[in-house]
């Protein structure tokens, strides 16, 4: 059912060091900050030529990355993203399997304008999921 890695995650407590570290020494496409207050982040993506990474900062009051960067105050990866084609069709083999997904279970649009789905970190060894539809 999943498809291609979509993204990694990154939560840094510096964004704009982390973008010119991959910008820089690390030689990679690297985009223009963008604030997404519905998910109380800052994304940069860097592209790559199999995925890409995505460098996570808070925004806002209550962001799920201030408490992520609480606990790893040097950062760390965050979430691993896959591709599904048909993400309600995904949410529902997942949760009659038993997974929990993260919210009310409706996608959100996400930072590339499509529809996203989180599934709980300790029903997945440990690593919160993102499904997004594309
Ligand atoms: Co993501």
């Amino acid at each position: 059912m999943i498809g291609r890695l979509n993204h990694v995650a990154i939560a840094v407590p510096d964004l704009t060091a982390a973008a010119e570290q991959y910008r820089g020494p690390l030689g990679a496409e690297v985009g223009a900050p963008q604030p997404l207050p519905e998910h109380g982040v800052t994304v940069v993506f860097i592209e790559l030529p199999n995925t890409k990474i995505e460098l996570l900062h808070p925004l806002g009051e209550g962001s799920p990355i201030a408490a992520f960067l609480d606990k790893n105050p040097a950062g760390g990866i965050h979430h691993i993203c896959y591709e599904v084609d048909d993400i309600l069709a995904a949410r529902d083999r997942l949760t009659g399997a038993g997974a929990r997904v993260l919210g009310d279970g409706t996608p959100k649009i996400g930072a590339h304008g499509k529809p996203v789905l989180f599934l709980h970190p300790k029903d997945f060894n440990g690593c919160l999921l993102e499904l997004e539809q594309v």
